[in-house]
């Protein structure tokens, strides 16, 4: 039996109290929806930065009536201390998601960006500590390698950041460490790499990519690539970054806290081969899309080439990634032809 077959056994078993901060958002969302069908009660804190009502209604729809009766949702602010302890209080585990993603954003806003993800994670960190949660594990990003030019990333080889996105997920990890010297606070950090999968945002400037594609080819129009299409990714089908947020935040092993683990598959495809993916599997859904890409300038701080090592949560936490790309890709253009 798998690691994760038995942590959601136990946790079954043993119902624990959650809280997800961006829990309206894509990745908040998706823990939401597993967390409640595993019977757990959760506690959601968003302040609909990005996140939306209506993937909070989708999981109520998933769910049964008993399991949503288990959800408690506080609509409140990261960046005021006041609305984290709030929504600490009485919790187990922390499941810390709220931020503002995108490179882009946080080049033609970095204050913005700043004040969610640093002061927001600073007064997530405090709140915890002084609510005496069990554990707390965190979103950080594979944006932290940077210029490091070494493929795949190995999480102790990191290089400088390219973005004030970056820098915000840095600086969370090295305050996340602190916590630990300093007050004995132990978090466990998962870098993400290119999360996708159903819920996630197609729409707004600052959409990724694998949803923006998406929606364009579903709607008929242009499909645009940055660069020369051969920019490659580690992309995650959201499925596996869950089980890697339930694996982290149950750990009994003292050794894997106070740690930062790379969330992803270990492989690597190319934009154009991403291009074709999407576009088969939506065919398969009955969408066709008969334009080729557009191919324009590289975009300002993107790293050329992404790929994670994760022998490291596969050694410490159990993870194992269950589903590859291409069956990521299958599921999410399922979910999308059916809502778009
Ligand atoms: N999606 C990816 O590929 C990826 C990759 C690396 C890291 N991450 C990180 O994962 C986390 C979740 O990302 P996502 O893709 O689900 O994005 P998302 O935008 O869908 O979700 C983020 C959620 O946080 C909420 N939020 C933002 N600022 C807030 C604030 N001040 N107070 C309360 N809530 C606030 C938003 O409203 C939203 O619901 C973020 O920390 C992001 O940086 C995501």
């Amino acid at each position: 039996m798998s690691k994760f077959k038995k942590v959601s056994i136990e946790l079954i078993d043993q119902p624990k109290t959650w809280l997800i901060t961006g829990v309206s958002g894509f990745i908040g969302s998706n823990l939401l929806e597993t967390l409640l069908k595993l019977n757990q009660r959760v506690v959601g804190l968003d302040n609909f930065a990005t996140g939306h009502q209506h993937n909070l209604d989708e999981v109520q729809n998933l769910v049964g009536t008993e399991q949503w009766a288990n959800f408690k949702f506080y609509e409140g602010d990261i960046r005021n201390l006041e609305d984290c302890h709030k929504a600490c209080a009485n919790v187990d585990y922390v499941l810390h998601q709220a931020a503002l993603g995108s490179v882009p954003r946080s080049i033609a806003d970095p204050i913005t960006t700043n004040a969610a993800n640093i002061t927001g994670f600073l007064n997530m960190l405090v709140a915890a500590r002084d609510a005496k949660v069990s554990s707390f594990t965190y979103a950080a990003s594979s944006s932290t390698y940077g210029d490091h030019p070494a493929l795949p990333k190995v999480e102790e080889n990191i290089g400088n950041p390219l973005s004030p996105y970056a820098v915000t997920k840095y600086v969370n990890e090295l305050y996340a460490d602190v916590f630990a010297r300093t007050y004995g606070f132990k978090t466990i950090g998962l870098r993400y790499f290119n999360v996708f999968g159903k819920r996630q945002d197609p729409n707004g400037a600052y959409a990724a990519v694998i949803p923006k594609w998406t929606a364009a080819m579903i709607a008929g129009d242009d499909v645009f690539i940055n660069g020369d299409g051969e920019t490659s990714r580690d992309f995650c089908f959201i499925e596996n970054t869950v089980q890697a947020n339930i694996l982290a935040a149950t750990t009994q092993n003292e050794e894997a806290k106070n740690q930062v683990y790379n969330v992803a598959v270990g492989d690597r495809t190319t934009l154009n081969d991403l291009f074709n993916a999407i576009k088969i599997a939506l065919n398969e859904n009955g969408v066709t899309y008969t334009k080729d890409p557009i191919y324009r300038e590289f975009r300002a701080g993107d790293v050329r080439h992404s790929q994670a090592n994760i022998k490291k949560i596969q050694k410490m936490l159990g993870y194992a990634a269950k589903y590859n790309i291409q069956e990521g890709i299958d599921l999410a253009m399922n979910w999308y032809s059916s809502k778009l």
